[in-house]
């Protein structure tokens, strides 16, 4: 298969706000188009199509104080892919945290021995108090129920490209959003970013106390968008085009009661049945909870032909590659000069 063409130098997009990627308001249009089109330049490399050392001799400090799986092992295979070094954290009791060391005290000790940072952490605004103390970029994977970029940037760019192969746009998009709205992160970073595309329809399915914050849902109206709170899931995905379903944040949940009520199924098959709504594609930013009665996703909708929950995870890796070379100043062109056809085969779908 193909290394990435040698085709000219694709704009780096600017991030704003220095060289961190804190929060999706950093973007405008121009500059998440300019981010896709990094993205596609690597996405062979991602595709394990090539062999890029790019990043060779560069570190990047993984520091991850809450749960995670994808983001991330996705954020440092991206690293690893682009030919950089990566060093983890995870937890605060194999940190310094666990004594009482202060963010900024450890920010700026990490930072002396990385190129990069992405910090995950239970506090919202704390990835942007690390990055206040840090002398090299942060990028934020996530800080408490506050904001999730990178998430919000590889949704914006699978439900671009699901939409795509489907002959529509993202402009006019009907998005219905199910689940806890009120602390799932990604939601909040998703719709602020969404709404940066033109007549959005946003429709918002979430149980009592689980409610969008006013603060997110009014960018949204701010930029003229549709916000519509739908009295069931299946009246929310009736004649939606995509449907992005969220886990109850457990861990968030300060009362317990609010949380054992939910049960059964938060999506499943039977309701987009009942919707009309079979071929809608279907989001997720995972894990789901797949325990009995969990009040997520089911996975009786796994066959159908909408599921994108694996394209999303896919296309992580892309966007995180696209994410450093940008903060750390690479050019796409020193991207193809240093990629080559990789002599191996791992792919058992090729
Ligand atoms: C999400 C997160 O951590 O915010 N997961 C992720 O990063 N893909 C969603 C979640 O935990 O529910």
């Amino acid at each position: 298969m193909s290394v990435p063409p040698v085709s000219g130098d694709v704009p780096l997009p600017p991030f704003g706000q220095g060289r961190h990627l804190l929060s999706v308001s950093q973007f405008d249009r121009a500059g998440l188009q300019a981010l896709f089109d990094v993205a596609e330049v690597v996405r062979p490399i991602a595709q394990r199509n090539g062999v890029c050392t790019v990043l060779d001799g560069a570190m990047l400090g993984s520091l991850f104080f809450e749960p995670s799986t994808r983001t991330r092992l996705s954020f440092e295979s991206a690293f690893l892919r682009l030919g950089g070094e990566v060093t983890t954290t995870t937890g605060f009791t194999f940190s310094s945290m666990a004594k009482g060391e202060s963010i900024a005290d450890t920010a700026r000790v990490v930072s002396g021995y990385s190129d990069v940072l992405v910090v995950r952490h239970p506090d919202v605004g704390s990835v942007a108090q690390f990055a206040a103390a840090s002398v090299v970029p942060v990028i934020n994977g996530g800080d408490g129920a506050g904001e999730h970029p990178s998430q919000a940037l590889l949704d914006c760019y699978t439900l671009e490209q699901e939409l795509a192969a489907r002959g529509k746009p993202m402009d006019g998009c009907r998005l219905a959003i199910l689940g806890d709205l009120r602390f799932g992160r990604t939601v909040h970073s998703l719709i602020r970013l969404m709404s940066l595309y033109d007549d959005i329809a946003f429709t918002l399915f979430a149980p009592a106390g689980l409610e969008l914050p006013e603060e997110v849902s009014s960018v949204a109206l701010a930029r003229g968008h549709r916000v519509r709170v739908a009295p069931s899931v299946v009246d929310a995905v009736r004649g939606a085009d995509a449907v992005y379903a969220t886990r109850v944040q457990r861990e968030r949940l300060t009362d317990e009661r609010s949380a054992s009520s939910l049960v059964g199924d938060l999506l499943n098959r039977s309701m987009l049945e009942q919707a009309g709504n079979l071929e809608a594609v279907i989001m997720h930013p995972l894990p789901r909870d797949s325990r009995p009665g969990s009040y997520d996703l089911s996975s009786d909708v796994d066959d159908l032909p909408g599921l994108a929950i694996f394209h999303q995870t896919d296309n992580g890796l892309a966007i995180r590659m696209a994410i450093f070379l940008t903060v750390l100043g690479v050019s796409t062109e020193a991207v193809h000069l240093t990629t080559k056809q990789r002599p191996w085969r791992a792919d058992l779908r090729a």
